[in-house]
Formats: structure tokens, sequence, C-alpha cells
């Protein structure tokens, strides 16, 4: 049983048994009274029992186990203040040399000491915020530029797509085309998705590992398809790969399976490293193809602790985009 020192040198006292816990404490508000903090702390370690184990959730889509030596490596790095890049480079040195392993993984064309674009994330949700936006923005400029209107952007999917794609339609203002399913066939039939696309199409996405079966789909088909319709109404309707299952099973289980960089129309690729990348849940990643994918515009430039830094994110408390430094990697 948890004990604790009292006051008076010389004498334990029980937490379960000391005065801390003979009267209820408000459950909505801020108590009247102190408490011990190892008091406070049994309360709250009882109350999280109530909880699931996550060792025994295996459907929950993420890692519930991690190897110790990256609990360790987290436990030791929890009081950084993440966003703070000039106080703490080598995490950011870290993250960004994580971006440029992943490009290459999915096959980026990147020169050898050229820096890949791309970002940490809050899961495969938030990756699939930016990369969304990204072909958003870009397909708005290239309107523009052609003097046609930009206010009906759409998009095309499966109807087996994760619920951010429809977060990201309903924020982001973009109509979602959905392929139906049908019988035998539980992910985007290609030849129906590019019969859905038009000029006003910002992206199709095609998912590597269906949320309901895993699946992969045929993102070589779809990108064969949508070059020929591309040549034939000389749009430039780019493909989104939501790789948030299968990003870090396909290159390892299926090397010769095409279905990233490279493919031409393959420009950004989400992937969750909570649930094939080993690690508890909370990142994932966005990369992009090339610099030419990501709008200068997105990229804020604050001086927020005492330096220019550049993100893209949706929130400023971590990640940055590597490659808006501008500088090679050693
Ligand atoms: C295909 C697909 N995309 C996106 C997501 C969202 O991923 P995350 O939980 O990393 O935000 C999921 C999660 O199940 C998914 O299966």
């Amino acid at each position: 049983m948890l004990t604790h020192a009292s006051e008076n040198v010389g004498t334990i006292q029980p937490v379960f048994g000391s005065r801390y816990m003979v009267s209820p404490i408000p459950r909505f508000e801020l108590p009247e009274e102190m408490m011990s903090k190892d008091a406070a702390y049994q309360i709250v370690h009882d109350e999280l029992l109530l909880d699931g184990n996550p060792r025994l959730n295996l459907a929950s889509f993420v890692c519930t186990w991690m190897e110790p030596e990256c609990e360790k490596l987290i436990l030791e790095a929890l009081s950084k203040n993440f966003i703070d890049f000039d106080e703490y480079p080598a995490t950011h040195d870290i993250q960004d040399r994580c971006v440029n392993m992943i490009a290459r993984l999915f096959h980026a064309p990147l020169a050898q000491n050229e820096q890949a674009v791309g970002t940490s994330t809050v899961g495969s949700s938030e990756a699939i915020m930016l990369a969304g936006l990204a072909m958003k923005r870009k397909w708005q400029q290239k309107m523009r530029q052609a003097g046609k209107p930009y206010d009906k952007p759409n998009m095309v999917a499966g109807s087996n797509v994760q619920v951010c794609w429809e977060k990201f339609a309903r924020y982001f203002e973009v109509e979602l085309r959905q392929v139906n399913l049908r019988d035998g066939c539980y992910v985007m039939d290609p030849e129906e998705a590019v019969k859905l696309v038009d000029e006003n199409t910002i992206l199709v996405c095609a998912i590597l590992g269906s949320t309901y079966t895993g699946e992969f789909e045929d993102v070589k088909l779809l990108n064969q398809l949508l070059l020929e319709n591309n040549q034939k109404t000389g749009w430039d309707t780019p493909i989104h790969v939501d790789a948030a299952s299968g990003g870090f099973i396909a290159p390892f289980l299926y090397p010769e399976l095409e279905w990233d960089f490279r493919l031409p129309l393959v420009r950004s690729i989400n992937v969750s490293g909570h649930k094939y990348g080993l690690v508890y849940a909370g990142v994932g990643w966005v990369i992009w193809r090339s610099k030419a994918e990501l709008p200068e515009e997105l990229i804020f430039h604050i001086n927020y602790l005492g330096a220019i830094q550049p993100t893209f994110t949706l929130n400023f408390s971590r990640g940055r985009c590597s490659s808006c430094y501008n500088n090679l990697i050693g």
C-alpha cells in the first residue's frame, strides 16, 4: 500500500487511511482544501484503472507496445518545448532526418544530398488536412492564373475513405465525390474514379490499406488512367496516397509494388507512425514529392521564440516543415 511521510517526523501515514481521503473531493471544481501530491496521484491513478488495458486492445489501429529504449527517449525528451527550434535543434534535426528517410523509402525523386519535403503531424488525420490543403491551394493558383473560377473544388475517393477525409472536405470546403463500392469490390475502382474527375478536381485519393479491409487500392492503374485523362483534357489531376496503414508495410513486404512517388502523378503521401510504424499514438507524417507541390504561401515564417521559424502545420505547438530551411543535408 502506498504510504507517505506526515509532517511529524517519525510517523508514516498510509494514504488510504489519511485525512486527505476521508471526505469526498469535488468532481468538477477545484477543492477548497489542499491534498498531498501522493494522495492526488493515487486518486487519479486508481481512476485510470477503469480504462481498458491497451495491450489487450487489438482494435484501435494504433501500436500499444514500443521498444523500452524508445520509451526511455520519450521520457527523456518530455520536458522539451518542441516548437522552440533554436533551443532544441537536435530534436528538429532528427525530425528532418525522419522526413528524409521516409521520403526516400517512398522513392521521392531526390538527389543524394537534397532535402526532402515533409513534416511530422498529429497522426495521418493532420497529415491529410495539410496535403489536401496544399493541393487545393495549388489548384486555386492554377485556375486563378488561367482566369477561371476557383470556388468549387472537388476531390474523388472511394466511399471506403476514412472519416478524416470527410472532415477535410467539410472544413476546407471541398466537395467529396465518392466512388461507390459494389458487391465483391470493396475498394475504389480506378475507372469509376476517373469518370468523376473534372477540371475542378484538386486530387484523387488512393488508399493503401483500406480502413475496413486492409486491401490496397490500385494506385498504378489509377495513375495510368489519370495520365491518359490529363493528356486528353489538358488538366493536371494529381494523386494523393493515403498510406496511413500501408506506408510502413508495402515498402518492406511488397517492394516491387508501385504505389508511391515512382508514379509521376503521386504528389503527396501520408503515413501514420502509430499504425505499423511501431510507435505509440500521436505521430504521422506527410511527404511531398518535391518543393513544387507545397505552395510557399502556406508556409508560415514566424518569429516566435527568437528566430525565424518556418512551419506548415495546423498548430504552432509541434513540428516544422523539413526543407523549408532550404538547407542541404550533410
Ligand atoms: C486509411 C486511413 N486514413 C487515415 C486514417 C487516420 O489516421 P490517424 O489515426 O493516424 O489520424 C486512418 C485511421 O484509421 C486510416 O485507416
